[in-house]
């Protein structure tokens, strides 16, 4: 899917107005009303199913696949003490109000650090915007380990969890009901760092705060220097970690994925940990009803599922879905259409995994729901997600709270042995990022070979294995150095990552 950069920015740019509405704006989205669609969507791969239900992987070329990634010669970039400064005095305060999801957030709150940086400020802790799909109200600290974000960055900048009773005027609600002088609104996308000395510093000089929104995707990544790029990274790498009560859940869920005999038993002995060997993926899918309405793809469930589609293309989007005007065809021959449940099944198998494969569900709600997942449990039984392997007094802390769930997807994810997404994304740009920079093995699904290999009904299953295998060979986690405009989350290799 990376190969087709260009059309998912073309399609996140679309969901943008969905997403991420104008900071501020009233939260009671009017979403559309739950229409009763399908018919129960039936395999659309017959033959393909049949062959991978009676498929065996041979022993040696299973071994191939859960090996781990050899070194590839780059590791994480160290920096030496001296470049770590921090600056004499404070120019002021810098405050950000972060929209959309938790790894878009993830992203400003690295960008935050470099701006803060770059002007010599001191960062206040992200205010963690209520995302009006999501609806998750948790703050910063009750996401992130605040204290170890402050401790691993301060020697290179000073961060407060609040502001000093001076300042304390300066609030969110503040902002939300006037136009106000120490507001920066103006910020372009992926600003440069001169842009933020220009325009901000004369803010800070004058009333000592700044509070920059919207503040998303809102510095370049070209023309930065190379310590404030190493600063984004270390930010992203080691000073974002998870609050406790996520890790140690996180760390419960991949334990029993590995043992699991031992499902719900919280004490492992030594002697266990010696013989279990047990390795697992996780599959990150994501197949909700926005992004199978905006593809404009035929998903099998028949025409009552196709008018509810294109009736919530028509509200949400008012036919500004350009891939309305190509067909199923032509769509799937150009990798447009995300993959369903069946498909990634299909997928998984002729790369090699077979059905006693540990699979984890990272995933938030699937569009059909469970006779959609259906034929992706037949072919993998052990299918898991966090529901099913933590009790609901386990989950207490974290149902219903969209980024709390998905922070523990997140930190199981960085503990799987293979990672595998099948929707592009802010989720699946930031683990991709992540595992380069852990060296760990990540399945990139080649959407347009699939796309293609779907289309082609007279193709039999160890053909469709065969260009399966072919087209992944290089899609397994192989380190690409980022090209201009490009996003150092998702492709730390040369910024984050130096030549071993
Ligand atoms: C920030 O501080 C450093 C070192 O103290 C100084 O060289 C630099 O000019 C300062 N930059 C700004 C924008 O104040
Ligand atoms: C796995 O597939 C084999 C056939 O390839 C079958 O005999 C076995 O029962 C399946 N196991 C499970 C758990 O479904
Ligand atoms: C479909 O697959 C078959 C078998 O691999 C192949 O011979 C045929 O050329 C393919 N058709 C198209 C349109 O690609």
């Amino acid at each position: 899917m990376l190969n087709n950069g260009g059309v998912f920015v073309g399609l996140l740019v679309l969901l943008l107005p969905v997403f991420f509405p104008n900071l501020f704006s009233p939260l009671g989205h009017a979403s559309p009303s739950i229409f009763s669609e399908w018919n129960t969507p039936k395999p659309r791969h017959l033959p393909l199913l049949k062959g991978a239900l009676q498929h065996k992987t041979k022993y040696g070329q299973r071994s191939d696949l859960w090996s781990p990634l050899a070194s590839q010669g780059y590791k994480p970039c160290f920096d030496s003490p001296t470049t770590h400064v921090l600056p004499e005095k404070s120019e002021g305060y810098i405050q950000v109000f972060l929209d959309g999801g938790l790894n878009q957030q993830r992203m400003g709150i690295c960008d935050a650090v470099a701006v803060a940086k770059i002007l010599n400020a001191t960062l206040v802790i992200p205010h963690l915007e209520v995302n009006p799909v999501w609806k998750d109200s948790s703050s910063f600290s009750e996401i992130f380990d605040v204290d170890h974000f402050i401790d691993v960055l301060k020697d290179e900048i000073s961060i407060v969890k609040e502001l000093p009773k001076e300042y304390s005027w300066s609030s969110r609600e503040y902002y939300a009901t006037a136009i106000r002088a120490t507001r920066i609104k103006t910020a372009p996308v992926h600003a440069s760092a001169n842009w933020y000395l220009e325009n901000v510093i004369p803010v800070l000089q004058s009333y000592g705060i700044a509070a920059i929104a919207p503040f998303s995707h809102r510095l370049a990544f070209e023309e930065v220097s190379r310590d404030i790029q190493r600063l984004r990274c270390k930010v992203n790498f080691q000073a974002l970690t998870f609050v406790p009560h996520i890790k140690s859940l996180g760390d419960a869920l991949v334990s029993r994925l590995r043992y699991p005999s031992e499902k719900y038993l919280r004490e492992r002995t030594s002697e266990n940990e010696r013989q279990g060997d047990g390795k697992f993926v996780v599959l990150h899918l994501r197949f909700d009803k926005d992004m199978a309405a905006h593809s404009a793809c035929d998903f099998g469930g028949g025409k009552a599922e196709k008018l509810a589609l294109a009736k919530y293309r028509q509200v949400l989007w008012q036919g500004r879905v350009l891939n309305s005007q190509f067909t199923d065809e032509e769509l799937r021959n150009q990798g447009r259409c995300p993959l369903t449940p069946e498909e990634i099944g299909l997928l998984l198998t002729a790369l090699g995994f077979d059905n006693s494969t540990r699979l984890y569900l990272a995933s938030h709600k699937v569009y059909g729901g469970e006779a959609r997942i259906s034929t992706l449990r037949k072919l993998f039984p052990f299918m898991e997600d966090k529901k099913s392997l933590a009790s609901a007094e386990e989950r207490a802390k974290i149902d219903g709270k969209a980024s709390l769930l998905a922070a523990l997807d997140y930190y199981v994810s960085m503990k799987s042995d293979i990672f595998i997404s099948a929707s592009p994304g802010n989720m699946h740009n930031a683990l991709v990022g992540h595992r380069t920079y852990e060296n760990l093995k990540t399945i990139k699904p080649s959407m347009t070979l699939l796309g293609q290999l779907f289309l082609n009904k007279s193709m039999g299953w160890s053909e469709f294995q065969q260009a399966v295998q072919e087209g992944h060979r290089n899609r397994q986690g192989q380190i690409r150095l980022r090209k201009k405009k490009q996003s150092i989350y998702t492709y730390p290799a040369p910024d984050c990552m130096c030549q071993a």
